[in-house]
């Protein structure tokens, strides 16, 4: 296999800081575009990594950083707008995928791998709705792409386990919107061998990947299991679904927005796989239970030294 050129779009965040380690022990050059270079200097100093400054949205920005380059993979998506109206995420689901397809097409780049979710196109949120629409230009386009659709992502620093353990350190009791719906966690890990797997095989050209990890679990279930994981006795209130919303539209205002009426709606859908994916690429799917006991615990002796 010839190392590639590749162009990362999103690869600060939990995914790529994940990915691209792999992508760069298979020897690729590894381009990575963010908005602040300075707060991912960890991810620069690694062989063939290099970040830079970039409005990725711009279509002179991208052209430059693209020329040359063999693969982009456009990790970049939102769980939450600033307004309510889906204006947000169409800019960052559909607009900055139009873009980029434009840019790889305009300067020769064959290939592009882009991340998406599972359900998208489903339901009534405008997250999944905007998945869609980007998958549909990806879909079409005259480029070797292969589409990704993972459930929830767990892994050191996932916004799943470690969000909830933050919450419920804090909180003794949690009231809990939608804790019936149902999630098939897949391992951070295994999403970057797919997409590792993806990017040197043409036989993924044109293909749409399920991935999911080996369990289905309940978010009420996997909220008491990091409770268990990292030691303290908590209550998980279900609520039912009139409070549930009450509770997302109340989120909206809270810093960080720990939850919103758009997520609430993606919340309606069980995320869980209909095509294994993992195994199509010859992945053996990480149990939830081979990792994150380990890793909350160091993450909980981590908050036991900070507090002295
Ligand atoms: N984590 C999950 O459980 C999960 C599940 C299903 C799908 N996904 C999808 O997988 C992808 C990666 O997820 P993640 O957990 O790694 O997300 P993340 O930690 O939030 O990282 C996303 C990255 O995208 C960039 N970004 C965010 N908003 C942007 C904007 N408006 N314009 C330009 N760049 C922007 C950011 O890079 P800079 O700040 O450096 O610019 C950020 O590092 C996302 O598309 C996500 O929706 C994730």
């Amino acid at each position: 296999m010839r190392p590639h050129k590749i162009v990362v779009l999103g690869g600060t965040g939990f995914v790529g800081r994940h990915l691209v380690p792999r992508l760069q022990r298979d020897g690729h050059a590894i381009r990575v575009l963010t908005r602040n270079r300075d707060l991912h200097r960890e991810l620069g100093v690694l062989p063939r990594v290099s970040l830079a400054n970039a409005d990725v949205h711009d279509r002179g920005v991208l052209a430059r950083e693209f020329a040359g380059a063999d693969a982009v993979i456009n990790l970049v998506g939102i769980l939450n707008e600033r307004g309510h109206d889906g204006a947000g995420f169409r800019k960052a689901h559909v607009e900055l995928t139009r873009t980029v397809i434009d840019a790889c097409i305009g300067n020769g780049v064959p290939r592009l791998l882009q991340m998406s979710a599972l359900r998208a196109g489903e339901g009534t949120s405008h997250y999944l709705a905007t998945r869609a629409q980007a998958e549909a230009l990806v879909q079409s386009s005259p480029l070797a792409w292969t589409v990704f659709r993972p459930s929830v992502i767990f892994g050191e620093g996932d916004g799943l386990f470690f969000r909830f353990a933050s919450l419920l350190r804090i909180a003794p009791v949690l009231p809990l919107a939608r804790s019936r719906a149902r999630f098939q966690p897949v391992y951070v890990g295994d999403v970057a061998e797919a997409f590792a797997r993806a990017l040197v095989h043409p036989h993924t050209h044109g293909h749409t990947y399920e991935l999911g990890g080996p369990r289905v679990i309940e978010l009420g279930e996997l909220v008491r299991g990091t409770a268990r994981m990292t030691g303290r006795r908590r209550l998980v209130l279900s609520l039912p679904d009139a409070l549930g919303r009450v509770q997302a539209l109340v989120g909206e205002w809270l810093p960080g927005k720990p939850i919103s009426r758009d997520n609430f709606r993606s919340l309606q859908l069980d995320s869980v796989v209909r095509d294994d994916g993992l195994s199509s690429l010859g992945i053996i799917a990480t149990p939830m239970e081979a990792v994150m006991p380990r890793l909350l615990e160091a993450h909980g002796g981590r908050d036991r030294d900070r507090r002295g």
